[in-house]
């Protein structure tokens, strides 16, 4: 992977952050790091805190909405950049049942922006990667699981904004012969999550002694990935990936939520047995609340392709990666302080209404 100018979309959410961080690390690459992200609720510049005081040549922020076509060409111009690996998105199911606009703006027209801005230099262009999730497939029921070939059934505006964009993606591959991958992937849990996402948000009022809300009976089930095992599953990809092919990461890791939701409780009942005063065990605090419309019952990977043609597989445990989450949400509580004076606090507390 020659690539000399890369934009990264989205480089200060979740994936976007955790993947700057890994990326800068790999001793093949070599090129410089365009970091093109709004900055919306989601987008934390402290997510990257002493990146560009490290990596003053390597690392450039660029302030900016992908829905705007003509700053998305003059970045490319500008740059030089020559691949692109696509995070930014609106990305949290509750908020598009609740407000899908955003959801089709930047996910659909924000893709074709820079699918746009990529044809258009398309001489130098290198690889455009998209980061794309496995609720495309729909859901599963109790056996099976998502392949590649499986046929997209989206079922909530978030999902159905990231098949759009996948097929977009796609199409300009096989249309223009612009060099694309995709991958679709399943849950992440890691470090700078934003705590609307389950195991951030469980953690924290765990931790606070607040109630904890779990949706329906709590038996929904996702495949979980450790956030540092998705950078890697996308940088492989981007080096050796066969280009216009679409690969699925997971992490073998199905859980349901309430198991989930048990475990962290019982977990910083060991750290902290008390809490606000109050004794007794935090699994007490579970409740469950009316379930979320059109919930998907049950995701679950196959990622064989990834692990035959590229020999990626995650190494992370469940067991190992939810501990390092949790001393991490512990350990950050500027971190926490600072998103939780951010809107995310009027958001959490008028949707929950526990
Ligand atoms: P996130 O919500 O934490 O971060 C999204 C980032 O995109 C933020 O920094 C935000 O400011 C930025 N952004 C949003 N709208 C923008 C716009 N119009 N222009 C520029 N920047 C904008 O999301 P995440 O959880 O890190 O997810 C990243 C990508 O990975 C998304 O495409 C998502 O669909 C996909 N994905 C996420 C998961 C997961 O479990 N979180 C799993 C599979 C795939
Ligand atoms: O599968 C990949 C997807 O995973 C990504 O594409 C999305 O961007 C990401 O947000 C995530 O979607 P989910 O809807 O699966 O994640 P969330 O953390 O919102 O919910 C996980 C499960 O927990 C889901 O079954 C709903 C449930 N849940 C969630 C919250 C926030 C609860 O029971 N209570 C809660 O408070």
């Amino acid at each position: 992977m020659k690539t000399k100018n890369l934009m990264v979309t989205g480089g200060c959410g979740f994936i976007g952050s955790n993947f700057i961080h890994y990326l800068l690390r790999q001793d093949d690459f070599t090129g410089r790091i365009i970091n093109v992200d709004k900055l919306t609720y989601a987008g934390n510049p402290d997510n990257l805190e002493g990146i560009e005081k490290n990596y003053p040549d390597r690392y450039i922020f660029e302030r900016a909405d992908i829905c705007d076509p003509g700053l998305m060409e003059d970045i490319f111009s500008r740059y030089g950049i020559d691949a692109v690996c696509h995070f930014a998105a609106e990305s949290h199911v509750d908020r598009s049942i609740k407000d899908p606009g955003a959801f089709i703006y930047t996910n659909i027209v924000g893709t074709f922006n820079l699918l746009e801005a990529a044809r258009s230099h398309a001489g130098d262009f290198i690889l455009f990667h998209h980061i794309s999730t496995d609720e495309v497939y729909g859901s599963l029921g109790k056996e099976g699981l998502f392949k590649e070939t499986t046929p997209y059934q989206p079922n909530s505006p978030y999902s159905a904004s990231k098949a759009s964009s996948d097929h977009l993606v796609r199409a300009y591959g096989k249309t223009y012969g612009l060099p694309v991958t995709i991958s679709n992937c399943s849950n992440n849990y890691g470090p700078y999550q934003f705590p609307e996402k389950l195991i951030p948000l469980i953690a924290l009022n765990a931790k606070e002694g607040e109630k904890l809300p779990v949706y329906g009976d709590g038996r929904n089930v996702r495949d979980w990935l450790y956030v540092e095992d998705h950078c890697d599953a996308i940088w492989t990809i981007m080096k050796s990936g066969r280009r216009g092919e679409t690969y699925n990461i997971g992490g073998n890791m199905e859980m349901e939520n309430i198991v989930i939701v048990e475990m962290v409780c019982d977990m910083l009942d060991e750290i902290t047995p008390i809490h606000r005063g109050k004794n007794g065990p935090r699994k007490n605090l579970i409740t469950f609340v009316k379930d979320r419309p059109g919930h998907d019952r049950r995701y679950a990977i196959d990622f064989t392709k990834l692990q035959n043609e590229l020999n990626w597989s995650p190494k992370e445990s469940f067991e190992s990666g939810i501990k390092k989450t949790i001393s991490w949400y512990l350990e950050n509580s500027k971190w926490v302080q600072r998103v939780k004076n951010n809107e995310y606090h009027s958001w959490i507390s008028e949707q929950y209404k526990l």
